[in-house]
């Protein structure tokens, strides 16, 4: 059931590979609320994902763009004003890859050319975005963007790595971009902290599995599914939360406040 909420709106959405993506729930999200929408990814993950698909299914062009090379996040912006026809009003960032953890590397024992690609790709490249959306003047007085994140950001997750360190420093780069584009265009920058969701980065994860199993059993509402997330994500696209920015928001069924429950025991 669609409500609207982004009728007349336009944005960016970053990070759908296939169709368990968060952002291609996302997409399909947005619009079903009435935006229009351009798609990018890598030149790599378009040719070897399903993105081309969603494309054709909710009618957005894709551009393709590596998240951590500027040339590229400067032209995806010039190519999104020019489809349309002016600024727009939401960017989602749904980023992340860390080599460490695709080659099994242990944290005690991290690669740090690789640790500088996680970094990079999963923290900079949202830097980078926001500085050239900044640089640009793309966005809309009280755009909103939105980058994904995860609770090893805040509190150790065995398992995750390095991804913790960068979603460390994305949570933080949220908090110090939203201050300086809040000032200047009122444009809200949030991150959401999501559940555990099997997703082709999530499957990435050693012991996701059970740790997906453990905060099902731990969150008093169960997990967030990429779907919830999609539908999150409209209420910050959307006008409902124009006071809200420079926060990392739970969406995670109650397992951020939760420290034991009788399942577990
Ligand atoms: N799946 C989970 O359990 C979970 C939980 C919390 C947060 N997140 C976050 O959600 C976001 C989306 O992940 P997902 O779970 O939907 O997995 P996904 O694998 O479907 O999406 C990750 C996306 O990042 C893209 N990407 C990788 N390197 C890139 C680059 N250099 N430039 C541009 N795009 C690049 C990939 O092509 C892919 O589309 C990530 O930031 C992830 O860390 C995921």
């Amino acid at each position: 059931m669609s409500y609207n909420l982004l009728k007349g709106k336009k944005g960016i959405i970053f990070g759908a590979l296939n169709d368990k993506s968060i952002a291609w729930k996302a997409a399909e999200a947005a619009a079903r609320e009435g935006a229009e929408i351009v798609l990018t990814n890598t030149a790599m993950a378009l040719r070897f994902g399903t993105t081309n698909a969603l494309a054709e299914q909710i009618g957005a062009p894709v551009i393709a763009a590596d998240a951590t090379v500027v040339e590229d996040l400067e032209a995806l912006v010039d190519g999104a004003m020019e489809h349309f026809g002016g600024k727009f009003d939401f960017v989602l960032h749904s980023v992340g890859m860390s080599p460490n953890i695709r080659k099994g590397i242990p944290y005690e024992n991290l690669n740090y050319a690789f640790l500088d690609k996680t970094l990079d790709i999963s923290a900079l490249s949202f830097h980078k975005l926001l500085k050239v959306l900044y640089a640009k003047d793309a966005l809309n007085e009280w755009g909103s963007v939105v980058a994904l994140t995860y609770i090893a950001a805040d509190r150790t997750v065995e398992g995750y790595s390095d991804m913790a360190d960068a979603k460390a420093l994305l949570q933080s780069i949220t908090r110090s971009f939203g201050a300086i584009y809040g000032r200047r265009n009122h444009v809200r920058v949030n991150t959401i902290s999501q559940s555990p969701t099997m997703t082709s980065a999530g499957q990435g994860i050693a012991g996701m599995d059970k740790m997906f199993d453990y905060a099902e059993k731990l969150s008093p509402l169960g997990n967030a599914l990429a779907e919830d997330c999609a539908n999150y994500i409209v209420t910050l696209f959307s006008d409902l939360t124009k006071k809200v920015t420079m926060q990392n928001l739970y969406h995670d069924g109650g397992f951020s406040s939760t420290i034991c429950c009788a399942e577990i025991l």
